[in-house]
């Protein structure tokens, strides 16, 4: 069986996060998110996989190759321009010549994909769409249905007015070669916004797939951060096999020097090469990149650090993300929901919050920003 995900957005709306780093490549507990979905993928028995993309095609490329080191058959369909979600799916046409799963480069779920097909092959629509309830429908794809579960209407980003239902496509998908006759070819289109009602329109039966299994789109600061407080903190506990079991203690990569004043509550994930010294507190769910280095009573709290972070005497990080290579100055303070792209150098005595977002490379110089 074959599947397509769509890794071609730029991930706007995570940026500072995604200006060096595609949103499908984004660590999610120092994996990149691509690779769970993989994993998700080959745990459903389904290995083959292309992978439809535009942006940054060679940073994926290099990382993952023909897909042999994870288990599963990787291809490429690269588009020239953006196509849309549809017109992506129909790059990849000449390769996919039975019913096909198609997933959302950013979705999170436990969602049983093997559950899906079978209900997909006993009812025989032309489209299954995974359905999952939410707080905030506006923002995604509402999905109307019937009694017996066939889709009625599909509406992407309603206004308020619009919602008559919490449940919204969950971005997983299992479509007939056939359906793609009605996408246009060499014209950007989204099944979302054309081939979805352009279906309904003409007749034909889309089955809907509802779960309640655990669903979140990472694609924003603050789903990205939940999606790590709920994968350390066993909201998400299902999805833990594919993180090798982590168990929501203190898990900690190789060649590590922890000083034994440190003080370290769990759920906590260290990458390998990390130094924490002493009086330094962890406090989870916090996540340390690999080569991390805590300094002398530092504190982070609620965090998400990518690699080679630097924190120096007595910061605190708090609830905020901080990319590659970012070095935090002796007492600065990062707070809730702020966002680090790579590079940045935060000098001392500075306080970072709420929600402020800093681009790659730039230098915040001592004791000049607060809020
Ligand atoms: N190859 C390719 N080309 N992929 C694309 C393109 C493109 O031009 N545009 C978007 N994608 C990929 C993105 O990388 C992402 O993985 C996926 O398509 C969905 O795009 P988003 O930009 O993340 O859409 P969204 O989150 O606003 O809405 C979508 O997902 C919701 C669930 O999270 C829609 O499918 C909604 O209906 C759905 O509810
Ligand atoms: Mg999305």
């Amino acid at each position: 069986m074959k599947a397509v995900i769509l890794v071609g957005g730029e991930g706007i709306r995570l940026r500072p996060l995604t200006c060096n780093t595609t949103k499908a490549m984004v660590p999610i507990l120092n994996m990149p998110f691509l690779e769970y979905l993989l994993r998700y993928l080959k745990e459903h028995g389904i290995k083959d996989v292309i992978l439809a993309m535009s942006y940054l095609p060679d940073r994926i490329q290099e990382r993952l190759g023909d897909g042999s080191e994870l288990g599963v058959h990787l291809s490429y369909a690269v588009e020239k321009q953006p196509m849309g979600t549809g017109g992506a799916i129909k790059n990849a046409e000449v390769r996919l010549n039975e019913p096909f799963f198609v997933l959302n480069g950013d979705v999170l779920t436990g969602i049983d994909l093997t559950a899906m097909m079978s209900r997909h092959r006993k009812v025989k629509p032309r489209v299954s769409i995974a359905l999952t309830p939410v707080d905030n429908p506006t923002i995604y794809g509402v999905v109307e249905t019937d009694a017996s579960d066939m889709v009625k209407r599909f509406v992407e980003k309603p206004g308020l007015e619009e919602v008559t239902t919490n449940m919204i496509n969950a971005g997983i998908y299992i479509i007939e070669p056939s359906v793609l006759g009605y996408i246009p070819p060499s014209i950007p289109s989204m099944v979302e916004r054309h081939l979805f009602p352009l279906l309904l329109e003409k007749g034909e039966p889309i089955l809907s797939y509802p779960s309640d299994s655990y669903w979140i789109d990472i694609g924003t600061p603050e789903k990205y951060l939940k999606a790590h407080h709920d994968l350390l903190s066993g909201e998400a506990s299902a999805l833990a096999a594919y993180w090798n079991n982590f168990d929501q203690g203190v898990q900690m990569g190789g060649s590590c020097a922890i000083d034994p004043s440190a003080e370290i509550e769990g759920p906590v994930l260290i990458g390998e090469g990390c130094t924490v010294a002493r009086w330094a507190v962890l406090k989870g769910p916090a996540v340390l990149g690999p080569r991390c280095e805590i300094d002398e009573g530092a504190c982070v709290e609620g965090a998400v650090l990518w690699q080679d972070v630097k924190v120096g005497k007595r910061a605190l990080l708090r609830n905020c993300i901080v990319a590659a290579n970012c070095q935090i100055g002796e007492e600065s303070q990062v707070l809730d929901n702020c966002v680090l792209g790579d590079n940045v150098v935060v000098g001392k005595n500075n306080k970072l919050a709420p929600e402020i977002k800093i681009w790659p490379d730039k230098r915040i110089t001592s004791g000049t920003m607060s809020y």
